[in-house]
C-alpha cells in the first residue's frame, strides 16, 4: 500500500528533500505548477495534495478536490493564511509543519538587520567592480539600541535571545506576554514611539493585516528600521512605500511582499513586472528585498518533508492529527491536540 501525493509548486530543493526521505510507503509526483482552479483537476487520482505558501485553497478549490475524494491537503508551511478555513472545515483536513526551523528564520531576520544596517550587499557589489570607497556606508552600532519585537511566538522568541546577544534593549508586544526579565512587554502604542528598529514576527489573520500602515508608522521614531519575515500581508506597502520617500522610515528589510504569489520564487528578470509598488520599493537605496527565503536552511527542509510526510502517515493510519489546523483552531487555540478536528 502506497499513498500517492501530488506535490504542486516543487523547487528543485523540495524534491531534493523528498526523494531523500520518503519511503516505500509514498508514491510522490512533483509539478512545477502552483495550485490553482485549472491544476486542481490534475489531483484526480491522487490520495492527498502538498502545497506551500503563496497558494490558494479556496471553495472552488475545495470542492475540486472533494470530488476527487481528496481528503488530505498538507501544507509544507507554517503559516495557513492561504486557506480558506472556514469552508475546509468538516470538509477536507488541513494539516500543516507548525516549526520547521524557526532557528532558520530568526537567524535570517538578523542577517536582514545587519545587512539593511551596515550595507555588506552594497560593498559586494563595490567591490566586485574595484570600487573600494566607504562613502555612503555608515552604519550604527546594534549595542543599546532597542528594538520592538511584534510577536514572541517560536521565531520571535529566537530573535530577541539574537538581539539579547547583540547588547539590544528589547521591547516586545504579543497577545500572549510571558516573564522574561530581560524584556519589557509593552503596548503596541509605546513600541512604536520606542524602538529604533522594528521587527514583525506575528501571523497574517484578519486581525493583523496591515498593521503596519501610515497610522502606526506616524508613531514610530523618525528613521526607524522595519524588518518583517513574516507575512507580506502585515504591512501596507504603499504606505511604507509613501514613508519611505518621506524618510519617515529610515530602512526596510522584507523577506516578504504582500502580492509576492506571482513574483516569488520564480526567475523573472526577462519579464517586465507589473508591480509599481514593489519595483519602487527594490529601487529605493534603503530596501533590501529577498524572496521568501528566511525558511531555506537544510534543517527547515529536512524537518519541513519529515512532517509532512508524517502528517499524511498519521491522517491514514491513525486517528490523531496532531498538526491539523482547522477554524476553530484558528480561532480558539488549537483544538488538534487531542486527536482530529473533526
Ligand atoms: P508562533 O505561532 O510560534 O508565534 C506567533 C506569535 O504571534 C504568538 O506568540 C501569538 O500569540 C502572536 N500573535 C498572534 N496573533 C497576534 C496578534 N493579533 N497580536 C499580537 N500577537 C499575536 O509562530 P512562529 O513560528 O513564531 O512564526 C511566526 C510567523 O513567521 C508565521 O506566522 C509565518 O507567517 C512566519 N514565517 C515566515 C517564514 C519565512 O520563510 N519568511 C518561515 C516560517 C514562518
Amino acid at each position: 500500500m502506497s499513498y500517492k501525493i501530488l506535490v504542486y509548486d516543487t523547487k528543485p530543493y523540495d524534491k531534493e528533500y523528498f526523494e531523500l526521505l520518503k519511503d516505500e510507503r509514498f508514491n510522490i509526483k512533483y509539478l512545477d505548477a502552483k495550485l490553482d482552479n485549472q491544476t486542481a483537476y490534475l489531483a484526480k487520482g491522487y490520495d492527498a495534495i502538498c502545497i506551500f505558501v503563496n497558494e490558494y485553497v479556496d471553495k472552488e478549490i475545495i470542492d475540486i478536490l472533494l470530488s476527487f475524494n481528496i481528503k488530505l491537503i498538507a501544507l509544507r508551511s507554517a503559516g495557513f493564511n492561504n486557506v480558506d478555513l472556514k469552508y475546509a472545515f468538516n470538509k477536507i483536513h488541513i494539516v500543516r509543519v507548525p516549526a520547521y526551523s524557526p532557528y532558520a528564520v530568526a537567524e535570517y531576520a538578523m542577517a536582514l538587520l545587519l545587512t539593511l544596517n551596515r550595507k555588506t550587499n552594497k560593498s559586494y557589489i563595490r567591490v566586485r567592480e574595484h570600487n573600494f570607497s566607504l562613502i555612503g556606508l555608515t552604519g550604527f552600532d546594534l549595542k543599546n539600541k532597542t528594538i520592538g519585537v511584534i510577536g514572541t511566538g517560536k521565531i520571535g522568541r529566537i530573535f530577541i535571545d539574537i538581539c539579547l546577544g547583540f547588547g539590544c534593549k528589547v521591547l516586545a508586544y504579543d497577545l500572549f506576554p510571558y516573564q522574561d526579565d530581560r524584556i519589557t512587554f509593552t503596548t503596541l502604542e509605546h513600541l512604536y514611539k520606542d524602538s529604533d528598529i522594528i521587527s514583525l514576527h506575528i501571523p497574517l489573520s484578519k486581525e493583523t493585516q496591515h498593521l503596519i500602515n501610515k497610522n502606526s508608522m506616524a508613531l514610530m521614531k523618525d528613521g526607524v528600521y522595519i524588518i518583517n519575515t513574516s507575512r507580506g500581508a502585515l504591512v501596507n506597502s504603499l504606505d511604507l512605500l509613501n514613508n519611505l520617500k518621506s524618510k519617515k522610515i529610515g530602512g526596510v528589510a522584507l523577506d516578504v511582499y504582500e502580492e509576492e504569489a506571482n513574483l516569488f520564487f520564480e526567475d523573472l528578470s526577462y519579464e517586465i513586472i507589473d508591480d509599481e509598488i514593489i519595483t519602487q520599493l527594490i529601487s529605493l537605496p534603503n530596501t533590501l528585498i529577498t524572496s521568501h527565503q528566511a525558511f531555506l536552511t537544510k534543517e527547515a527542509l529536512t524537518n519541513i518533508v519529515k512532517t509532512t510526510l508524517d502528517n499524511v502517515i498519521e491522517f491514514f493510519e491513525k486517528d490523531t492529527l496532531v498538526n491539523e489546523v482547522c477554524y476553530q483552531c484558528s480561532k480558539k487555540g488549537n483544538c488538534a491536540k487531542k486527536g482530529r478536528c473533526f
